[in-house]
């Protein structure tokens, strides 16, 4: 592949679901080798948790599924609408603000994660409110089938 493709994760708050879906992009196309082929990031579309790592929850997550993650939260800018390739959001709220958020001459595709998803569940839901962290590993899941079939057409045709 030649040049670098750039993917960016996106959710309300980057502490939760986008954080836990750039992990398992990351260790996707570690593992496959293609790491170097990928620059992966995540943000908010609003700023309330910049420069804190994720939730607790998000990190137990990442730790029972041996997932490395190391990023901070930050919020979106206006240049990633340009520098990303793909941006990626995790449910309506998400793909609305995005699109609001994206000037008019921008190149990045904004697709939901779910839209990959083999078994069609299109919404990764919020589970930050939630007092379990059921969510967070339903996420877990979703992030999985979702990237690997996102990986399998992106390397099917090029
Ligand atoms: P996320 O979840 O968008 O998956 O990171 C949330 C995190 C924080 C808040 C809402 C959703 N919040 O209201 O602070």
């Amino acid at each position: 592949m030649g040049t670098k493709k750039r993917i960016l994760f996106v959710c309300l708050g980057n502490t939760c679901r986008s954080p836990i879906a750039e992990a398992v992009f990351m260790d996707l196309v570690k593992k496959a080798g293609y790491q170097r082929d990928w620059e992966i990031d995540s943000a908010a579309i609003e700023s309330w948790h910049v420069g804190n790592r994720p939730n607790p929850r998000a990190v137990a997550i990442m730790e029972r599924y041996y997932l490395g993650y190391d990023n901070r939260a930050r919020q979106i800018t206006t240049e990633d609408f340009y520098t990303f390739d793909y941006i990626l959001g995790m449910d309506d709220y998400n793909i609305e603000d995005l699109h609001e958020l994206r000037p008019k001459d921008a190149t990045a595709h904004i697709f939901l994660l779910g839209d990959f998803d083999p078994q069609g569940e299109r919404i990764i839901r919020d589970p930050y409110c939630d007092n379990n962290s059921d969510g967070f590993d339903k996420c877990y899941h979703q992030a999985m089938r979702s990237c690997k079939s996102f990986l399998e057409e992106i390397y099917a045709v090029d």
